[in-house]
């Protein structure tokens, strides 16, 4: 994909459906008492992996051709069967550490295995809870990555701190504890995505959260019940896809975009906060709440941009949006820290890396460190060709910071952008 500077955005743009809500609609469906109707699914390669792995488990699974609906025939917490080839869970880490949780706890064996990104990433942080639960759970490399291999196993609740905040680990074990013998938590520290929690509960189980007073850690708590049941769930829109407008809209000169149907779960908008700390233009219209999560349409006018610091508890609020915020703070005035972020090493690239080096290449002020990244904004960003190493959030940042780069730049297998947000570029075209 080649691009070019541009000034005057303008325009709605509706976002496309939550990516993480989409992924657990499917596998608490398929694990719940009668059908699960989803509507706004996203049909991102990452969720279509998950149908895919569960139609393998013997659910049967209806999509309406453009996706905008999909209806799950759901079996219940046992009616899983075994599956008669490896499970390919593709380019998604959700998919293959939230479907750990459930195999651990069914009377089958499984494998599963992804693409070369997916399978070069920890699993360690699954293996070491699971087994503590009992689970039989192994890399089959012995590299502490997938392929994996599950075994059956009776699982016991356990209580997990959780050395990071990752609402993928959390859920991995949460709904391992659905088949555990007693109650499972996990403390993490600080609070990930909730929406694990927030739609179990909706699904029947029996699962709360607590906080501890004066810190920052939070805890989930489940105990096995005996079965869920199917719901009907509208998909509110991606806030981690809303990103690359709002970004747009407040970098590329005389825009005014409203990004309409976004998602704004507190645990995953932590770039609202970021937007308005670099003094960004930004508002919230007619917010509201459906199936449990608050959701808006957000205003972004052009706006001179500054720099902020951005570490602590608000970073695994936008973690996705990292890459985003890094092309905002090339355009802004003054410094921008990124600390407390070492997991973005470990996302489909290293994105301390892969997105130092393009805002490098792009003629940036920026060094990467340890667990984020300095960047002295304000320069001119010159047009290059963008290495994506097949990472989609790497091809939407950088195809923003495109637009408001002299010349051309090329984003290399921009075709990633279908992991997580098919219509990226179509959307585009309803802002010219
Ligand atoms: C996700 C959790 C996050 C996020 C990923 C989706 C989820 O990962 O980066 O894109 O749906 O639970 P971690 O939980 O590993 O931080």
């Amino acid at each position: 994909m080649e691009l070019c500077n541009i000034t005057g955005l303008k325009g709605k743009v509706t976002i496309p459906g939550d990516k993480s809500i989409s992924h657990r609609c499917i596998m608490f469906g398929s694990i719940a008492n009668g059908t699960t109707q989803i509507h706004n699914f996203l049909s991102g390669a990452d969720c279509l992996a998950t149908i895919r792995c569960f139609r393998e488990l013997g659910i049967e699974i209806e999509v309406e051709s453009d996706y905008s609906s999909v209806i799950v025939h759901g079996k219940g917490l046992h009616g899983l069967s075994a599956p008669e080839k490896i499970l390919d869970v593709g380019n998604s880490g959700t998919t293959t550490r939230l479907i750990s949780g459930i195999l651990a706890g069914q009377p089958f064996d499984s494998k599963l295995s992804g693409d070369e990104s997916l399978n070069s990433r920890p699993m360690k942080r699954i293996i070491e809870p699971l087994t503590q639960m009992g689970a039989h759970i192994s890399s089959i490399l012995r590299n502490g990555c997938a392929p994996l291999y599950i075994t059956p196993a009776q699982l016991h609740g356990i209580h997990y701190d959780s050395p990071v905040a990752s609402a993928q680990v959390k859920s991995c074990l949460l709904l391992a504890g659905l088949y555990a013998d007693g109650e499972t938590s996990v403390t993490e520290p600080s609070l990930s995505r909730n929406h694990t929690e927030l739609m179990l509960k909706e699904f029947g189980a029996d699962i709360r959260s607590t906080f501890e007073i004066g810190s920052s850690k939070a805890t989930a708590i489940i105990r096995p019940c005996e079965e869920l049941y199917g719901q009907e769930i509208t998909v509110p829109g991606d806030i981690s896809s809303a990103a690359y407008f709002i970004a747009a809209g407040l970098i590329v000169p005389d825009s005014e975009i409203l990004v309409e149907n976004v998602g704004i779960n507190p645990t995953r908008a932590g770039i609202l906060r970021v937007c308005e700390d670099m003094g960004g233009d930004i508002s919230l219209l007619n917010e509201r709440t459906e199936g449990g999560e608050r959701i808006a349409d957000v205003l972004v006018r052009t706006s001179r941009l500054h720099g902020t610091t951005i570490e602590g508890d608000i970073i695994p609020t936008l973690i996705d949006e990292i890459p985003v915020i890094a092309v905002m703070a090339a355009m802004a005035e003054g410094t921008t820290i990124i600390k407390d972020a070492a997991e973005l090493k470990v996302k489909e690239t290293d994105r301390i890396e892969t997105v130092t080096d393009n805002l490098k290449a792009m003629g940036c002020d920026v060094t990467p460190t340890e667990d984020g990244m300095i960047i002295n904004g304000g320069r001119p960003l010159h047009g290059a060709s963008i290495h994506t190493l097949l990472d989609h959030r790497i091809a939407m940042a950088f195809s923003i910071a495109a637009l408001v780069a002299d010349g051309t730049t090329k984003i290399l297998d921009s075709k990633c952008v279908d992991v997580s947000y098919p219509t990226f570029y179509d959307t585009f075209e309803q802002l010219l």
